[in-house]
Parts: structure tokens; C-alpha cells; sequence
């Protein structure tokens, strides 16, 4: 019996770094995901294979330990956190696809994690809700990382374009963001965790200009909620840019994202930001009916990625 769960990434288009001082947040899964198969293996070892990722290992589950057999594992040690908690040890084979990018801001771990979970569940049979799949997720996320933020296992899970209140409940857009996004990623991988102390310690030096940046990113975020609301293509622009700005101020912006940004407006982006932790990963560009020059533009440079906002949470789906 084999056992297939794919899972989405994720975008976060208003409100990163100000959701760290519980202002609000709008984030969005899209079309690219993680697919993880589990099937019982002929061997009397676990194997993890990965062409997308270029790498192959094998697995103790049970002392979250890999040997490698070839190439460089980025994510081993989710899918081993995963195992361990929901995996009897017996031998399987692992095949893990990935389309977009590990380490870049767009939720891989969260989308490899989830996808992982839902095929050892679904592999043993085990029943479970999109609520204790995203929680469990979570756990994994946290133990590998140290600290994780629930949102991006929540987005994996079950998809759409979500907003996040102060009180970090979440709530769902009835309306779809049709327009295609852009996406620009830098070879350079950052730390989310380090991203977070530094914009702690410009806050901590300059608490009163800090905290009026980020009760600004937070009233942008509600202004962007209503745009999205009445669909103001334009008005979503504008805050993405502004937001840009406010994220540049608190220091996470980098050349190589500068760059993409003010790229993807020459090309046709109507609004270009910093998606996710800054320091290095992904920006985003809004591009209503520009989205073909916008990533061409990005891709001749750097790398680009088109994405749409996805509606598809966690899939499982098993075969005999
Ligand atoms: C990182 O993707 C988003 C941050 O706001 C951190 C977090 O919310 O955990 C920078």
C-alpha cells in the first residue's frame, strides 16, 4: 500500500515581523506544494529519495538518524521529527517532491512537515482532523526549530487566503485574490529566528519610532483587508509597496531583495514586497495581467516563480 499527501506553501502578504507584536497578518497558501509518498519497503531499511531536492538517505526512524547516500538533505530532520511521532519504524520508502524552494520564506517545512504527517496517517490507517493534523504539524515544526509560528502549518493545512487578528484568530477571505503572483527568491537563506532579534533589538534602542512602524504595518494590514475585501486591485498595490517601505525601515530588506523589488515595478508589478522574515528568502510581486514580463524579468536575473492563491489544504489520497 502506498500512501501520497501533498500539502501547499505559503506567502505572507501583509504584516510579517508586526504579527511578532500581535498586530494582524494576511498570509495565503499557494499552488506549489510538497508531495510525500510512504509505501512499505523490499529492503529492511527506511529510504528517503528526493529528486526535486537532489538527495538520497537512509533512515533511522527511531534514533532520528540518516546516513546519506547522495546530495544534501535540507529538510531530513522535519520528515525524521515526523516519523518518530507517528511511525512504528518499520522499513518504508520516502519520496519527497518539492516545487518551490527549501529555506526561502515560503513555508517549506510547514508544507513538507504536514505532507509527511498526513502520509504516515494515512499509511496506518490512523484518522484524523485538519485541526490535530496542523496542531501536530506544529509540534514537529517546534521541536525541530525551537520555536515555529502556528500560522504557516494552519495555511498548509488547509489553504486559502486567511487573515489573523490581534488575538491570532484566524478567519478565512470569502473572496478569491485571483491575480497571479510573482515571486522572487535569493539563493541566500536566512534565519527567521535572527531576522526577529534584530528587528527586537532596533525596537529595544528605539522603542517609541519601533512601535509606531509596527502599529503602522498593523493599521496597513486592516486597511489591506478591506481592499481585498471590495477586490481594489490598485489600493492592494499601493499597501503592498508601503508595507515594502515600513519592513525596509525596520532593517530586514537586503540588495539582492531591493533589487527583485524595484525589478518586478519596472516590469509591470503594480506592488512588490518582502514576503515572509526578509534578511535573504522571497518577495512577492502583484502583477494583474503583467505577471508573464514580471517573472521573465525576475528569472533572467535571479530566480522567479509564478504562483496563484490555493484553496487546496492537505490531500491524501492511498493506493494498493
Ligand atoms: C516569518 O515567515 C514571519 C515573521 O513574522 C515571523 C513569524 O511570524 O513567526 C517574520
Amino acid at each position: 500500500m502506498e500512501s501520497i499527501a501533498s500539502a501547499p506553501g505559503k506567502i505572507i502578504l501583509f504584516g510579517e515581523h508586526a504579527v511578532v507584536y500581535n498586530q494582524p497578518a494576511i498570509a495565503a497558501a499557494v499552488d506549489k506544494r510538497a508531495v510525500v509518498s510512504v509505501k512499505k519497503s523490499e529492503n529492511n531499511y527506511t529510504t528517503l529519495k528526493s529528486y526535486d531536492l537532489g538527495f538520497e538517505a537512509i533512515l533511522n526512524t527511531k534514533e532520528k538518524s540518516y546516513e546519506l547516500v547522495s546530495g544534501k538533505p535540507g529538510i531530513i530532520r522535519y520528515i525524521l521529527e515526523a516519523f518518530f511521532n507517528a511511525h512504528d519504524h518499520s522499513p518504508v520508502d520516502i519520496l519527497l517532491s518539492l516545487a518551490f524552494p527549501v529555506g526561502s520564506g515560503l513555508g517549506s517545512s510547514a508544507a513538507v512537515t504536514v505532507a509527511t504527517l498526513a502520509a504516515l496517517y494515512g499509511y496506518h490507517n490512523k484518522k484524523f482532523t485538519k485541526k490535530t493534523l496542523a496542531h501536530n504539524a506544529y509540534i514537529v515544526e517546534k521541536k525541530v526549530q525551537g520555536m515555529a509560528s502556528p500560522l504557516d502549518t494552519l495555511i498548509s493545512t488547509n489553504a486559502g487566503l486567511i487573515y489573523l487578528n490581534r488575538d491570532k484568530k484566524v478567519s478565512r477571505f470569502k473572496v478569491d485574490l485571483k491575480p497571479t503572483f510573482v515571486i522572487g527568491y535569493t539563493s541566500k537563506k536566512r534565519s527567521t529566528q535572527k531576522m526577529v532579534k534584530k528587528v527586537s533589538e532596533l525596537r529595544k534602542r528605539n522603542p517609541i519610532v519601533v512601535d509606531s512602524i509596527i502599529q503602522t504595518m498593523g493599521l496597513l494590514t486592516e486597511e489591506a483587508k478591506n481592499a481585498i475585501l471590495k477586490m481594489d486591485n490598485d489600493k492592494i498595490a499601493q499597501l503592498l509597496n508601503i508595507n515594502q517601505g515600513l519592513l525596509d525601515s525596520i532593517g530586514v530588506n537586503t540588495v539582492e531583495l531591493s533589487r527583485m523589488v524595484f525589478r518586478a515595478r519596472k516590469y509591470g508589478a503594480s506592488g512588490a514586497k518582502i514576503t515572509g522574515a526578509g534578511g535573504g528568502g522571497s518577495m512577492i510581486a502583484f502583477c494583474p495581467n503583467r505577471s508573464g514580463e514580471v517573472y521573465h524579468s525576475l528569472k533572467n536575473r535571479d530566480n522567479g516563480l509564478k504562483v496563484n492563491i490555493s484553496n487546496e489544504g492537505i490531500i491524501l489520497k492511498t493506493r494498493v
